[in-house]
């Protein structure tokens, strides 16, 4: 199922290796994607081989493709620095990257940096901006916002143009969001907190019919945990729990949503023609002993009462989705 293939892929594996247009396993993890100029760009933490790949050795990786199944790697849009001085000095944690375009027409880039040498302890944001979706993206600075920890987040543009930063705060317990400014460089100064004290990350938005849900994770390291959502007619909230919107079993590893089938939540691809007009949940299935070779599940979210559910696929897309002849069909 991996090896280069010269016809575009139909489908590719939920949990299995995905080839880019090389044959070669993509290395975006923790990723994020984003629409512009009739491509697809997924950017996502460049892993390296073992324990110490997990580590930011070599920066932010952006792949680019028109349907969502054939990715060309672009490089790397975020390069960590040789300074050791540097903020993101190579060997620094940087995870979860998400790029938004801003009203100034650049691309911004949001992460969840520790500086080298601090483990986790140091929990803020990174941004960096570029002229491409494609980058080179030039690091701009790292804070904690209003004073806060940051660390598992994800970017959410609204149909209103204002884009929401939602960040695992207060050491975990509590996920913040907080409205950037127009250039994406910036906070306004709104933010509130979100499902407080429940040990919520790996946050994700998806907005349907009325309703901003919330689909993140508990907080166990890489290994996997339950899934569970939240609610609200707006991003300030007030956020109500939805329960665990997880459904099925993946047959690879007999986990069902008691453990979100071995993987955790990373983004949410809001719908277009590419994704059949459906909200697209995506997670990763972290392997930390060997962090390059983790692996991916992308699943169709539904909206039943107002409720997010997911269920379990072998395959992206579903085989029941998938294009029958050529992706022109669909
Ligand atoms: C997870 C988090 C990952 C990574 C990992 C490190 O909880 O979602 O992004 O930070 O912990 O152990």
């Amino acid at each position: 199922m991996n090896e280069p293939s010269e016809s575009p892929a139909r489908a590719l594996p939920n949990g299995g290796l995905w080839p880019d247009a090389a044959g070669v396993h993509v290395n975006a993890h923790g990723g994020g994607l984003l629409k512009e100029g009739g491509l697809w760009y997924w950017y996502g933490e460049h892993k390296t081989a073992g324990r110490a790949g997990n580590a930011a050795n070599v920066g932010v990786r952006v792949y680019s493709s028109p349907d969502l199944l054939a990715w060309t790697d672009r490089g790397v849009a975020l390069a960590v620095e040789p300074d050791e001085a540097s903020d993101i000095a190579r060997g620094c944690i940087l995870e979860r990257p998400k790029v938004v375009k801003a009203a100034t027409g650049r691309f911004v880039m949001f992460f969840h940096l520790e500086r080298k040498g601090l483990g986790y302890a140091d929990a803020r944001v990174g941004i960096a901006v570029a002229d491409r979706p494609e980058g080179p993206f030039a690091f701009v600075r790292s804070l904690r916002p209003h004073g806060e920890f940051c660390r598992d987040m994800t970017l959410f543009r609204d149909d209103d143009g204002s884009t929401w930063h939602v960040f695992a705060s207060e050491d975990n317990a509590t996920l913040h969001v907080a409205e950037l400014t127009p250039d994406c460089l910036d906070y306004t100064g709104r933010w509130w907190r979100m499902a407080e004290r429940t040990w919520t990350e790996a946050p994700a938005v998806f907005k349907h019919d009325g309703w901003y849900h919330l689909l993140g994770s508990g907080c166990t390291g890489w290994a996997p945990n339950a899934a569970r959502s939240f609610r609200a007619r707006r991003m300030s909230g007030p956020w109500e729990p939805t329960g665990n919107p997880c459904r099925g079993v993946n047959p690879a590893n007999g986990l069902g949503p008691e453990k979100t089938w071995g993987a955790q939540s990373t983004f949410a691809i809001p719908p277009d023609e590419t994704t059949g007009g459906r909200w697209i949940a995506m997670f990763d299935l972290w392997r930390p002993d060997d962090a390059i070779d983790g692996r991916y599940a992308w699943l169709p979210a539904d909206f039943r009462d107002g409720r997010l559910e997911i269920a379990w696929h072998d395959t992206f897309p579903p085989a029941a989705l998938a294009p029958s002849s050529s992706p022109s069909s669909r």
